[in-house]
């Protein structure tokens, strides 16, 4: 090698050290933006605990206290009396049970852990027949079978604001409460998850019970959010649907850092 290309190349080696931390940067960033994305798909879709064998001797009829036993009592009591672990289930309800299944949230594993949304831990059956367990411990509001097809959906949306967007925002993605609490988003609420809510009133939720809204009322509103959870994106990327301040949240955060950093690394190159 020439004296000329040695230097040549170790100007090169150096100027792509020194491009480094500015394509990290980069790099980062649009991993960051990657992974947003990926946190803002459906949980829903993710594949539930469904294909696992079922319990070897369990007839059908046991299968629910079969299934507490093993899985609830512990926190919640034999006869869901509740214990220092867990709160009471007497009166929670088909409802509240169905909720707490479906999305995920309940067994939990620790009893200071905060429920939350994650891919069901059992097949349909086995939440079916848990259900129908805890659904005897006392009189708690049945899950309502709400016939959402025929829902008017403009009606639902007005009860929607009216009611349920001062928490989970206008779009559905949720929001802030006080004491650092959250209103989930809405995106992953199957049909039954939205009616379950509504009449038990899970958590931090206000319950509106079975008499808070008519059946037609309730049809209407698991149908505006069944549409809001599958909107038709016009013109542009959704960013996520976080609505007008998160948009220009974003743009600082993501979008301006990340050009400047590009016109840096350009500025760099062509010097
Ligand atoms: C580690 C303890 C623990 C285990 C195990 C557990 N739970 Fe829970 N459960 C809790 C606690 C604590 C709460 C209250 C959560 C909250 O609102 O912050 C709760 C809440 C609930 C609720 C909501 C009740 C209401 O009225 O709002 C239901 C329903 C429920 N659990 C059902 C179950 C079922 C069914 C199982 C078994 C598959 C189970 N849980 C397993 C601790 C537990
Ligand atoms: C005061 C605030 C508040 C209001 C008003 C409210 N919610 Fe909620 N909602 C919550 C909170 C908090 C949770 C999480 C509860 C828990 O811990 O499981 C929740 C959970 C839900 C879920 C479960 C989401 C999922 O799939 O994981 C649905 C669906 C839902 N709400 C629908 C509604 C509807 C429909 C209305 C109006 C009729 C409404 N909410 C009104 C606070 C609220």
């Amino acid at each position: 090698l020439s004296t000329a290309q040695r230097g040549r190349r170790h100007r090169a080696a150096k100027h792509a050290v020194r491009d480094l931390p500015a394509l990290a940067a980069v790099a980062a960033l649009l991993l960051g933006a990657g992974l947003a994305l990926l946190r803002g798909s459906d949980p829903a879709s993710a594949a539930p605990s469904a294909g696992r064998q079922p319990e070897p001797g369990v007839v059908p009829g046991e299968l629910g206290p079969f299934l507490y036993g093993r899985d609830c009592a512990g926190c919640h009591g034999d006869d869901g009396e509740g214990s220092p672990r867990g709160i009471a289930l007497i009166g929670a309800g088909e409802a509240a049970a169905h909720y707490a299944l479906v999305t995920g949230r309940m067994p939990l594993r620790e009893p200071d852990e905060e429920p939350r949304r994650a891919p069901p831990r059992y097949t349909d059956e086995e939440i079916d027949a848990l259900v129908d367990h805890v659904a005897r411990f006392g009189d708690g509001p049945p899950l309502p079978d709400v016939d959402w097809r025929r829902g008017d959906v403009p009606n639902g949306g007005e009860l929607y604001r009216l009611h349920c967007g001062a928490c989970h925002s206008a779009t559905g993605i949720g929001g802030a409460l006080v004491y650092s609490q959250r209103a989930p988003s809405l995106m992953p609420a199957e049909p039954s998850v939205v009616a379950a809510a509504v009449v038990s009133g899970p958590g931090a939720m206000p319950s509106f019970g079975p008499q808070g809204f008519t059946d037609d009322e309730l049809a209407d509103l698991v149908s505006y959010v069944q549409e809001i959870r599958t909107p038709v994106d016009r013109g542009g990327w959704p960013l996520f649907r976080a609505g007008r301040v998160d948009e220009g949240l974003f743009a600082w955060l993501l979008a301006v850092p990340a050009a400047l950093l590009a016109a840096a690394w350009v500025a760099r190159r062509s010097r």
